[in-house]
């Protein structure tokens, strides 16, 4: 078994055999090129591991080699061999990538500890590849289910956004999928391989949230023994998340509008400014025109944030989409319990496409979540999902009431519905308004409002 592979370019052919014969021995496969431009052709037909060069060579030298390599998907590391004279132009490779340099004349044993830390490197940087890949995946547009026309104009949106760094306001109740549609927008833009960092205005402290987003210097306030980087800078370069900004309070909007005008922060306790290269991105389930109007959302804030507003409509609004993430869901969870429940029956199915969830797709993820774990069988029956969804089907049962063609006076029926429960109950305010589902209050007020005191005794008054 070979510990990997590692090219060997140097344009003297003794220094080559020697290195050759020291790394066979160590177990690495060894391929050979006599200059840089040899060195470039072997790998790209061997994709070597890691690359061992001299740096002065007459056709292409190190420097050239380490410029022409391919950067994609990542930089082999390349490690010189340079004479005692020419540490500098070392230095400078380093400085361009290169993982390490060696004097020559080469050390055995130095030779094979820098030779398993490029092993090292490489595989943290393979790990690290293949994770993004990963994550890519996770994040692909394919992940977030929907097809009716609503969620088509959010996704034609998110493609449209994801090329550029607009700030996007993302609006939806809670449980529609502004978060994935974030990472969304983060993973298929440019920054996708730098970070993307999230805050939730609305669980921090007040008095924690500024140093949260721009951090703070040493003895900015007691307890600031050491410097702390704000939110704003670990994600230089990347998309920062802030969801349930109209939580935010209002100097801290305008410290934020400050932040996108000028594109640099301070941090808390410090003198300069620094400049941030951050794609916003930002959530909230508030109707934001509302909170403007009540004077707790500025306006200016407000527009600096929808460059591009992208509104996720409630799960009620798209019911056609329910079967398909259901179906999601369940491939999901059976995945993640080992279970093989294979489909949902047409009876569960129905109860699923009457609920109006209003915990959106979240209720729906958590409600076939518990089927799939909870339920015995390879069908999810009404027996699995009747406990999430009980209220609106108790209702349902129990309003079998239909209103004839001519419509019907509803305070008549009040008023009939709150006589009729007070004469069951024998005069008993507290049992009448049990029979009708009400409070004592409630029973007691609207019996006032429709003044059935007074009208009661006028009927007996009339009475024979
Ligand atoms: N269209 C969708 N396809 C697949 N999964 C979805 C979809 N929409 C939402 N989800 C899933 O539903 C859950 C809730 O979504 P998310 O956290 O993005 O909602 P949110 O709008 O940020 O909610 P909140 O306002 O409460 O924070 C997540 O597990 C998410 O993966
Ligand atoms: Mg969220």
């Amino acid at each position: 078994m070979h510990k990997g592979s590692v090219l060997v370019v140097d344009d003297e052919r003794s220094q080559r055999e020697i290195l050759r014969v020291i790394l066979e021995e160590e177990d690495y496969e060894v391929i050979l090129a006599n200059g840089g431009k040899e060195a470039l052709k072997a790998v790209r037909e061997f994709a070597p591991d890691i690359i061992l060069t001299d740096l002065k060579m007459p056709d292409m030298d190190g420097l050239g080699l380490l410029d022409s390599l391919p950067k994609e998907p990542f930089l082999p590391p390349l490690i010189i061999m340079t004479a005692h004279g020419s540490i500098s132009s070392a230095v400078e490779a380093m400085k361009k990538g290169a993982f390490n340099y060696l004097t020559k004349p080469l050390d055995k044993d130095e030779l094979l500890i820098v030779l398993s830390r490029a092993f090292e490197r490489l595989n943290l940087m393979k790990e690290n590849y293949l994770l993004q890949q990963e994550v890519h995946g996770k994040f692909n547009l394919d992940n977030i289910i929907g097809s009716s026309d609503k969620m088509r104009e959010v996704f034609s949106l998110i493609e449209k956004v994801s090329s550029s760094s607009v700030t996007v306001l993302l609006c939806g109740e809670s449980g529609t999928g502004k978060e994935l549609v974030a990472k969304a927008i983060h993973y298929n833009s440019p920054r996708k391989n730098k970070p993307l960092m999230a805050i939730n205005c609305a669980a921090i402290p007040e008095n924690l949230i500024e140093s949260e987003l721009f951090g703070y210097e040493i003895g900015a306030f007691t307890g600031a023994t050491t410097r702390k980087l704000g939110i704003f800078e670990t994600s230089n370069g990347g998309t920062l998340f802030l969801d349930e900004i109209g939580d935010l309070s209002l100097p801290m909007q305008s410290r934020l509008l400050r932040v996108l005008q000028e594109k640099e922060i301070r941090r808390v306790g410090g003198r300069e400014n620094i400049k941030v290269d951050v794609r916003l991105i930002a959530a909230t389930n508030k109707i934001l025109e509302k909170e403007i109007q009540r004077g707790s959302f500025r306006d200016d804030l407000y527009y600096r944030l929808t460059v591009v507003t992208i509104n996720i409509p409630p799960l009620r609004e798209r019911k056609a989409d329910i079967p398909r993430l259901a179906q999601f869901f369940l491939e999901k969870y059976n995945m993640e319990f080992g279970k093989r429940v294979k489909n949902i029956n047409s009876e569960a199915m129905r109860a699923l496409l009457d609920y109006d969830w209003p915990g959106n797709v979240r209720e729906l993820e958590s409600a076939i979540e518990r089927a799939v774990l909870l339920g015995e069988g390879d069908t999810i029956t009404m027996a699995d999902i009747a406990g999430v969804i009980k209220k609106p089907l108790q209702r349902i049962a129990s309003t079998n009431f239909e209103i004839p063609p001519s419509g019907i006076d509803f305070e008549e029926l009040e008023k009939n519905l709150l006589v009729q429960a007070m004469d069951r109950a024998g005069g008993v305010i507290a049992k009448a308004a049990k029979l009708l589902g009400m409070s004592y209050k409630t029973f007691w007020y609207r019996w006032e409002k429709f003044g059935l005191d007074s009208e009661l005794s006028r009927k007996e008054e009339t009475a024979p």
